[in-house]
């Protein structure tokens, strides 16, 4: 078996898709593996250091991919209209793993399929107990929920703590997070660890509790409908009229008083949800920081710019990275790849190292997007 780690190409992406460490445990389970020149290269992962880990190193995409029967990526591959045909370096047989979009980008699907990849888009991985360590979506927001607070304080010109100096006490920051959900959670603990007063809020009544024991105060919006607000996977459900209305009145007056307005709500498949408006933003502080978390899915802020540090008539700076956790690339990489590496080892026979998945497992199937040149997943029929 052997597998290809490739070089991510697209604009602001840091991150590879293996790390020394799950290179020597494939290579343990009886694999080889080779990566791509410089792919570790912006998650501090020199090649010296795969090689170390028993990797060989390609000079070039097409010849890391060229026989591989597994290729591992971060990012969807790009197309020839973006100006580079990654799809044409992956053999007809081989498999891919990668965050795809896969229920967003269905002609690159398509294209996959035709290609005669077998592609798992680890974005769809279901959201039960056993898949946890194999689950991207939450160990790249649990790092982007860590690193919007830290980008937060950075740019906000006072201090988190309360701080009684002989000078004068200086007050905590008051932080705001909307969305307690697995970047929502870290961004409320990160916040408190720095000493900020936090108040955060979700459609999930379930989260009321998790918010509470990490310290922070939730603002509860309408009991009853929060209480059906989520999915059978976990997820929320858009709400309606009623409840976006009085979630604004509830939340005004709490963006207001805030210094840092943290937004991460989401909601699979659909845009984000329009959480703080204009006028609310109109109305915070001199100074204050909103960083949207969402900004990939359209933002929760009025006002956010994807990628960009926008700054307010009325001073408050607007932060809409799209990729947080590829700032954070050396810990999103590791994670990534252990999540990798967890999805994985199960399909590789004991003993030989040999490919042979089980089409039937749960979670073989919720991930599964092409095989045999079709495009296969039920969410992508017809
Ligand atoms: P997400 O990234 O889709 O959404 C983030 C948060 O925004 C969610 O908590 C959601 O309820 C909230 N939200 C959506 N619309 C909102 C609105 N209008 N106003 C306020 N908040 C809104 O969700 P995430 O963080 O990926 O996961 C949600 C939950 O799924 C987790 O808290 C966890 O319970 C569960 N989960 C389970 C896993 C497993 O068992 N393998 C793995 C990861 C998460």
């Amino acid at each position: 078996m052997q597998i290809a780690v490739l070089k991510e190409r697209r604009a602001g992406e840091s991150r590879v898709a293996a790390s020394p460490d799950t290179v020597k445990k494939f290579i343990a389970l009886g694999a080889k593996v080779t990566v791509e020149t410089g792919a570790g290269a912006g998650s501090s992962f020199a090649d010296s250091v795969f090689q170390d880990a028993g990797a060989a190193i390609a000079p070039s995409a097409a010849a890391a991919a060229g026989n591989a029967d597994m290729v591992f990526k971060i990012q969807k591959p790009m197309t020839a209209a973006e100006g580079l045909d990654e799809v044409s370096y992956l053999k007809a047989g081989s498999v891919l793993m990668a965050h795809l979009y896969a229920l967003t980008e269905k002609p690159l699907m398509q294209a996959l399929a035709k290609q005669g990849v077998t592609c798992f888009a680890l974005e769809l991985m279901p959201r039960i107990s056993r898949a946890q360590a194999m689950d991207i979506l939450s160990s790249q927001s649990n790092l982007a929920g860590y690193k919007a607070v830290v980008d937060a304080a950075a740019t906000f010109g006072k201090a988190m703590p309360m701080m009684m100096t002989a000078a004068g006490t200086i007050a905590p920051a008051r932080v705001l997070v909307f969305g307690a959900g697995v970047a929502g959670l870290q961004a409320i603990a990160t916040a408190k660890r720095m000493g900020a007063v936090v108040y955060a809020t979700d459609v999930r009544y379930a989260t009321k509790e998790q918010v509470e024991s990490l310290g922070g105060k939730f603002i509860v919006v309408d009991e009853e409908k929060m209480k059906a607000a989520q999915t059978a996977g976990g997820y929320a459900k858009e709400m309606d009229e009623d409840f976006k209305k009085k979630q604004a009145e509830a939340v005004h007056a709490e963006v207001l008083k805030s210094d840092i307005v943290i937004t991460t709500a989401l909601i699979p498949g659909r845009p984000a949800p329009k959480l703080v408006t204009a006028a609310m933003v109109a109305g915070m502080k001199n100074g204050s920081v909103i960083v949207d978390l969402a900004a990939e899915a359209g933002g929760n802020v009025d006002g956010t710019v994807k990628d960009q540090a926008t700054v307010t008539a009325n001073g408050v700076t607007i932060l809409g990275h799209t990729n947080m956790a590829s700032r954070l690339g050396r810990d999103a990489s590791a994670l990534f790849a252990k999540n990798i590496l967890n999805f994985v080892t199960p399909m590789l026979e004991k003993g030989t190292g040999n490919l042979k998945i089980n089409w039937d497992d749960e979670l073989v199937k919720g991930t599964l997007v092409t095989k045999d040149g079709a495009v296969v997943h039920p969410n992508l029929a017809g």
